[in-house]
């Protein structure tokens, strides 16, 4: 047997009947059995059910296959499944390739023939790319067995314990000068009432007392080098520069207080913020008998409510009523939040004679010398609440060094600059690097109890992540073909996981070199590469190429051709759930998954449209939800340098768009591809009209 030549093996599922009762998966087998290079086409009623397997296993050994197609569901759900069950039977899982015929073809399209014709041309394009696959080995690295945590507040405290219970070297970085952060300037703590300095100063006693942690205090983080699990961190302090070696970062960062300057009166005397009152109140009795507390969500009025900043104040304005019960105190609201434990808290105050006045979003209060001047939404009435001290509830917001911490850790960042919690709608990984865990209010404004359930949450992951001797990733990655390389450095600029380096090559040349465990394969160094020396594997150019034209091959039925670039986080998620939920679209659009728009490269587009391609629709993530972090920005700047080319060249740019979508936007994602597929129908073919 020539061991070069491909032997595909394609196993048509009839998912029951799911597929079977909308495909004719008989004619289906009988035109992918004709494909070249396939050996075996068959009909499996359930191909992932252990006797499916099985004897997709013993096909693998009986007819010697050295790739194996499953025409079935979709990728994201079994792609895991049927590959371990390759490797089972001795066959590397990267030579497995999934056809999707059941979300992408036989729940969205009504008409049997037509939805059979379109799951022979997705076979063919499948069968094509499988053809040319390449085994791929997992990648090892070193791990060290030790933990840096920024940041010296609660929740680093605590993760640092907790890290370190687990006998391995714990390091503190904390920016300032003393370890505890925003608690420090806290008087109580809700809901306990507990005193914030006996709380802080019992955490940082246990910091203080473990020997498996060193505190760096007044020191701060200038550098982060090395792999996922072997970090090479430059820390300044005291002038000095050193490098610690960890093999997992917590990030407790915490936030700060924002400073309403202009805002509310803010900076005169009797005018100061919820913070400074706990300031206040931890040296002593507060003697002012009108108060007036304004709770406001930020300068938008309209940004979500900060429940932290709503508990602060009803918790200080019980605190001081209780204190002294003939003194006013009033809550000035434009919005409070609902349920519990808001409402006991608010009744609690209520009780202790509290006034709440609400204010209109548009109709923010007035606080004059002497006076907060407001218009009582409730009672319809204008107010003047005379005040000896006017406390402001300032949100918390991201800390300024938050976006130098995030370049260099290549943290994600949300719209309000914290690094957010994992990504809800997908989860494909926790952040950009393995290896590094954000707890507390980095993530967003925590309580105490939050940000210590948070903590030690990470710290058991980054103890778990470190204790194993080796790291390893099956990830298909980027390689550099050192013979094509001319090390001019385009790639280590546009990488956004910093993953790539050049180093010495032979004689005079310098040459890209790519850490596999830093790469998350999104393609972007392969599209930017002058002298096309970067592979991705699974998504080489010949690769995507070969699915390209099969896509375009076949007959048309007078149909355009139109072909779909799909980001597998959104495009093709939505693509997914529009199959799922049933709903309709065209018949005559093909998919190409990619694993990030990063991916799209405007010579696949070029040579789609020169192999026949009547329209291309580009699915991206919408801006800011990259999973890896830039490529939708990459890919906006390459098409749209494209779009002038071809504009240029007389072509009818409406034939290519780029659009972006959310994973869970069917509706969205079916619109567009049937607007699309309209347009490019009343276009024309693309060779007559250019
Ligand atoms: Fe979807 Fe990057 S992951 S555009």
């Amino acid at each position: 047997m020539d061991e070069l030549a491909a032997r595909i093996g394609v196993f048509v599922c009839d998912c029951g009947h799911k597929i079977s009762d909308f495909i004719d998966n008989q004619a289906l087998v009988e035109n992918v059995a004709a494909l070249p290079g396939v050996v075996l086409a068959r009909r499996e009623r359930y191909s992932c059910s252990k006797a499916g397997l099985k004897r997709i296993q013993a096909a693998i050994a009986g007819q010697g296959l050295n790739r194996v197609i499953v025409a079935g569901c979709t990728p994201r759900t079994h792609e895991l499944l049927f590959k371990k069950a390759c490797e089972e039977a001795g066959l590397n899982g990267a030579l497995f390739e999934i056809v999707n015929i059941r979300e992408q073809c036989a729940w969205v399209h009504g008409d049997k023939a037509q939805a059979t014709d379109k799951a022979i041309a997705l076979v063919r394009m499948g069968v094509a790319r499988a053809a040319l696959l390449e085994p791929r080995e997992p990648i090892e690295g070193h791990v060290t067995p030790a933990v840096l945590v920024i940041g010296g507040g609660t929740a680093g405290l605590t993760a640092a314990v907790a890290a370190a219970s687990g006998g391995v070297p714990v390091t503190i970085v904390e920016r300032e000068d003393k370890l505890g952060g925003l608690v420090n300037q806290l008087h109580t703590l809700y809901p306990t009432g507990r005193s914030a300095q006996e709380f802080i100063a019992g955490r940082i006693e246990a910091v203080r007392g473990n020997p498996g942690i060193t505190v760096l205090t007044g020191a701060h983080i200038v550098a982060v080098d090395g792999s996922p699990g072997d970090y090479h961190v430059t820390v300044q302090r005291n002038g000095h520069q050193s490098t610690l070696n960890a093999g997992a970062i917590i990030v407790a960062t915490g936030a700060q207080p924002s400073r309403p300057r202009g805002l509310f009166g803010y900076g005169r005397p009797r005018v100061l913020t919820q913070f400074e009152l706990e300031s206040l109140l931890n040296v002593g009795e507060v003697a002012a008998q009108d108060i007036v507390m304004i709770l406001y969500t930020g300068q938008g009025e309209q940004s979500h409510l900060d429940g932290l900043g709503c508990m602060t104040t009803l918790k200080n304005a019980i605190l001081l009523k209780k204190a002294s019960p003939e003194r006013r105190v009033s809550i000035v609201f434009s919005d409070l939040p609902a349920g519990e434990p808001y409402s006991k808290w608010i009744k609690e105050a209520r009780g202790l004679g509290v006034r709440f006045v609400r204010y209109l979003p548009h109709r923010r209060p007035h606080v004059s010398g002497e006076a907060v001047e407001v218009h009582d939404d409730l009672t319809a009435t204008d107010v003047n609440l005379p005040y000896d001290l006017v406390v402001l509830s300032t949100p918390l917001v991201a800390r300024d060094d938050a976006p130098v911490l995030a370049s260099m850790l290549r943290l994600p960042r949300d719209d309000n600059g914290f690094f957010p919690d994992v990504y809800t709608r997908l989860k494909p990984r926790d952040y950009a690097d393995d290896g590094i865990y954000v707890c507390g209010s980095a993530h967003y404004p925590a309580d105490t109890a939050e940000s210590m359930f948070q903590a030690y949450n990470a710290a058991s992951r980054a103890l778990r992540y470190v204790t194993s001797e080796t790291v390893s990733s099956q990830a298909a990655v980027a390689a550099v073909d050192e013979r094509l390389c001319t090390g001019c450095g385009t790639c280590v600029e546009t990488c956004p996981f910093a993953a790539i380096a050049i180093g010495k090559g032979e004689g005079v040349l310098n040459l890209a070199r790519i850490d596999p465990l830093r790469c998350a394969g999104c393609g972007n160094c392969v599209v930017a590469c002058p002298s096309k020396a970067i592979t991705l594997q699974s998504s080489t150019d010949q690769q995507v190429m070969a699915q390209i034209s099969a896509a375009l091959a076949g007959p048309t039925d007078g149909k355009p051709r139109i072909l779909g670039l799909l980001c597998q986080w959104s495009g093709y998620a939505a693509a997914d759930l529009a199959g799922a939920r049933h709903l309709s679209y065209p018949p005559n659009v093909r998919f190409v998954r990619v694993r990030c728009s990063a991916r799209f490269d405007p010579y696949h587009i070029l040579w789609a449209f020169l192999n026949g391609a009547d329209g291309i629709l580009l699915a991206a993530c919408e801006p800011g939800d990259c999973h890896y972090t830039l490529g939708n920005k990459y890919a906006e700047e390459r098409i749209n340098g494209l779009q002038r080319v071809l504009a240029a060249a007389g072509f009818d740019t409406r034939r290519l768009r780029l659009e972006w979508f959310k994973s869970d936007d069917a509706e969205t994602f079916v619109n567009e591809i049937t607007a699309f597929a309209d347009q490019i129908e009343k276009l024309g073919p693309a060779r007559h009209s250019s």
